[in-house]
């Protein structure tokens, strides 16, 4: 297939090109580079041993995605672009709303006016709230607690919507729990800009000895040791996962599908510090702050529809996760 990648060159974005190139994919990245570089484009040509087109483009620019879609003989998308910081959409949220819901728009004009209906679109399991029941199936129901989620859920409804107009659509949602890690060679992963929101990267940069200590947000959660429950995913099995989803698209008669990608097992941030200290050699020192506010106590996944429906499974393991981390963060 010919796949354009929106948000290529982007953490998630360009393992999943590594994923599709050596499926025998065509991949051509779409990114406006305001959260990533252009020598992502370089390491992937390393890795891949090809140079894969990109067009530096904003997914709100429908003509340029138009252009792109028919120069390149697109056949499916995966929607990657767009902006995730939860807090920053809470002081922002037009841009959140203008980047996330007006550039998904903008994408589905594209697609409409080229004919092309294979879509796969990047969600969170932020769209699950607050947990009423763990493990999170797809069923849970859907709620809100930010502009970043909101907009994620909007999308969502409009994709929905978009399926229910025209069976001719194949359209999957994939909901990501935690992704972290990077490709095995040590040359992309997630370099964030400042101070790193996520714990992953941010217990990188403590190891590395560029920030002094881990805030841990709380330890008074009810979890067995009080600290906050996710379930981490390593990104390049994220990235197999969305490869998955394009064939399980292509064999599919239905237009509509939301998968979690996760591995239905919850590690607490105790047990990544450990598991981080464990893989690099390097003591991380860690401070108990306050809880931080909107967090919730544990989310992990119920990842049976994915290995059913997609046969696909996360494989990598924690101890993976932390030393392709550290692999990455020391090669900086
Ligand atoms: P990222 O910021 O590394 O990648 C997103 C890419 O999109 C960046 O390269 C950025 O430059 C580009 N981009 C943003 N707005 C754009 C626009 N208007 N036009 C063109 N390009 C634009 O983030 P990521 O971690 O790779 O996330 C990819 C997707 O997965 C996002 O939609 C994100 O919301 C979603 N997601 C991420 C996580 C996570 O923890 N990383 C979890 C759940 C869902
Ligand atoms: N944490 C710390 N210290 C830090 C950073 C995080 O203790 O410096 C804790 C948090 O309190 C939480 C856990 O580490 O318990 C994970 O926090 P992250 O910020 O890494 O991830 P979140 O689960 O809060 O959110 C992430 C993405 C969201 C996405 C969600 C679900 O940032 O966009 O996963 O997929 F919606």
């Amino acid at each position: 297939m010919n796949v354009l990648l929106t948000g290529g060159t982007g953490y998630i974005g360009c393992h999943t090109a590594v994923a599709l190139t050596q499926a025998n994919h065509q991949v051509v990245l779409y990114d406006n580079l305001c959260n990533s570089h252009l020598d992502v484009v370089d390491r992937l040509q390393t890795i891949t041993q090809q140079r894969l087109p990109f067009v530096q483009g904003d997914v709100r620019d429908t003509p340029l995605l138009i252009k792109t879609l028919q120069e390149h003989h697109i056949t499916a998308v995966i929607h990657f672009a767009g902006l995730k910081a939860v807090g920053e959409s809470v002081e922002m949220p037009i841009a959140y709303y203008d980047n996330n819901v007006s550039g998904s728009i903008s994408l589905l004009l594209a697609m409409q006016a080229t004919g092309i209906k294979t879509l796969v679109f990047s969600s969170s399991a932020t769209v699950y709230g607050d947990p009423r029941y763990l493990p999170l199936d797809e069923s849970h129901p859907t709620s809100v607690t930010n502009p970043y989620g909101r907009s994620k859920l909007h999308i969502e409804d409009m994709l929905a919507d978009v399926a229910q107009s025209d069976a001719q659509w194949r359209i999957a949602r994939l909901r990501y729990f935690n992704p972290v890690g990077a490709h095995d060679s040590g040359l992309i992963g997630e370099d964030p800009n400042g101070i790193p929101n996520n714990l992953m990267p941010y217990i990188a940069r403590v190891a590395a000895g560029k920030l002094p200590y881990l805030n841990v947000f709380g330890n008074d959660y009810p979890t067995p040791d009080g600290t906050g429950v996710r379930d981490y995913i390593h990104v390049t099995d994220l990235a197999s996962g969305h490869l998955a989803a394009l064939q399980a698209l292509s064999l599919s008669t239905q237009p509509l599908h939301t998968f979690n990608l996760g591995t239905g097992q919850g590690y607490s941030v105790l047990e990544m510090v450990k598991a981080f200290e464990a893989a690099s050699g390097k003591k991380v020192p860690y401070h108990i702050a306050p809880r931080r506010a909107g967090d919730i106590a544990s989310c992990y996944a119920q990842a049976a529809k994915a290995a059913t429906e997609l046969k696909w499974k996360a494989s990598r393991t924690l101890d993976d996760m932390c030393v392709s981390t550290w692999k990455f963060q020391s090669a900086r």
